[in-house]
């Protein structure tokens, strides 16, 4: 119904051990950019094991309203980048998802101009864009900021650039990488972000015409080529969401069979919950996970930048280290406001306290359930992990959070034996 807002919770009876095999998605944050790049490649691209999210869906709907085609088959993200009639981005499309951003670099290249909003501030705290607007002044982008809008524009072609980034960020890296692949000349980002999601775009570039090399490594040099074409690619696992089945695994002493993953993509993952006490072993098919019946406190862990411990994997963690035997000390690094979901873990038994970046959390035997809220993405799994150990019948509100990077997450559960229903 129009002017509607449908609000979703989860109803979660938690004490059921979870068992089986589960294939993980596709990656978020792989495909928000790659959909961006798609605009480069005049024609369709083919993108597989495209998750079905929000945010993808508002990717897909920043597409269309500047003239593209996308259509959906099953796992299949099918985009026409041939038409694209418009050169803005409304507000109301740039505050649906914040990572919006990721469509400078692209519009810019294909359009010479863009039109857009700030993204603003987020549930994360503040999320500043100004590495994303100097890499592309210095690649000869006119940058006007007012009232809160962009307008960028070039006189001629981009021009490559050697831009050495202060912080190695993720989505700046991805904005300079497809901004500068059919720039004139080479540009060099020295500080690059690593993630195995810069890697994937870069493969899906490359894929394209794209000359990129270093891509994964702290170097990136992308030698401009005039035009790319359309390509299919398959988009990586999604290594948060596996981490978090992980969690769940481990909250509720299951075992659960991971296909369909990139072991190497969670090496600092992995040792943490080797720590707990958890088995993981390597299987042909992707890895296998055994929890014990009382989990150790994985003592320490820091956020960085990767091949670090991802900042997104920090919830869900610490609603493992609530019920783990001992201390567990968080430092969040990597953000300035990311620990939205203590309080609610707080609600459902845990003993957490938080000063500035630093939660501490001395592990108790059992949850117990309760009534929270969700007020981010990765908060909200680390509510559902808590819940799915909590003695009882737990709600979670903010459950469209979720939704923005975790594909059935309630099915998926369920198969695994998890009673867990959305209401
Ligand atoms: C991406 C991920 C997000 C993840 C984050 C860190 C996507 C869609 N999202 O977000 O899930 O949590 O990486 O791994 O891929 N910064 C600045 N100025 C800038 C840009 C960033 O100061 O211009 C700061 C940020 O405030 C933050 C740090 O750099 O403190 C890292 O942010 P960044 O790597 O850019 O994160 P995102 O790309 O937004």
């Amino acid at each position: 119904m129009k002017g509607c807002l449908v609000v979703s919770m989860y109803v979660v009876e938690g004490g059921r051990t979870l068992n089986g095999e589960v294939r993980v998605q596709g990656s978020k944050n792989s495909t928000l950019p790659i959909l961006a790049a798609s605009l480069l490649c005049r024609g369709e691209s083919v993108l597989l094991n495209c998750p079905r999210l929000s945010d993808v869906e508002a990717s897909l709907t920043i597409l269309r309203y500047i003239g593209c085609t996308a259509r959906r088959e099953g796992d299949t993200v099918i985009v026409d980048t041939t038409g694209v009639t418009r050169s803005d981005i409304p507000s109301a499309l740039m505050h649906k998802m914040r990572s919006s951003i990721i469509f400078l670099g692209a519009m810019i290249a294909r359009c010479d101009r863009v039109r857009m909003s700030f993204p603003g501030g987020c549930e994360l705290g503040p999320r500043p864009i100004d590495l994303h607007l100097n890499a592309l002044r210095e690649m000869g982008v006119r940058i006007n900021e007012e009232h809160g809008e962009l307008d960028c524009s070039i006189s001629d072609r981009l021009h490559g650039a050697n831009i050495a980034l202060t912080i190695p960020s993720v989505g700046a890296t991805e904005n300079i990488m497809i901004a500068a692949a059919t720039a004139e000349g080479t540009t060099i980002i020295s500080n690059a972000a690593r993630e195995p999601e810069i890697t994937d775009l870069a493969d899906y570039l490359i894929a394209c015409g794209a000359k990129i090399s270093g891509a994964g490594e702290s170097t990136v040099i992308i030698d401009g080529v005039r035009r790319l074409r359309p390509a299919v690619h398959a988009i990586i696992p999604d290594r948060i969401v596996a981490a978090t089945l992980m969690a769940a695994s481990a909250v509720t002493g299951s075992a659960i069979r991971f296909t369909g993953i990139i072991p190497s993509h969670l090496d600092s993952v992995i040792p943490v919950f080797r720590e707990c006490g958890c088995d993981i072993q390597r299987t042909p098919e992707g890895l296998s996970f055994r929890s014990p019946d009382r989990l150790r406190s994985p003592r320490l862990i820091r956020t960085m930048p990767y091949p670090g411990f991802p900042t997104d994997a920090q919830a869900p963690l610490m609603s493992v280290a609530s019920v783990a035997d001992g201390l567990t000390v968080f430092v969040e690094n990597m953000f300035e406001s990311r620990y939205s979901h203590v309080s609610e873990l707080c609600r459902l038994g845990a003993d957490i306290r938080v000063e500035g970046r630093v939660a501490v959390v001395d592990g108790v035997r059992r949850l117990l359930s309760a009534h929270v809220r969700a007020r981010d993405l990765r908060g909200a799994a680390a509510l559902v992990v808590a819940a799915l150990c909590a003695r009882g019948k737990s709600r979670i509100d903010g459950i469209e959070y979720l939704e923005r990077g975790y594909e059935d997450f309630e099915q998926v559960l369920s198969s695994l034996g998890a009673d867990i229903r959305k209401v």
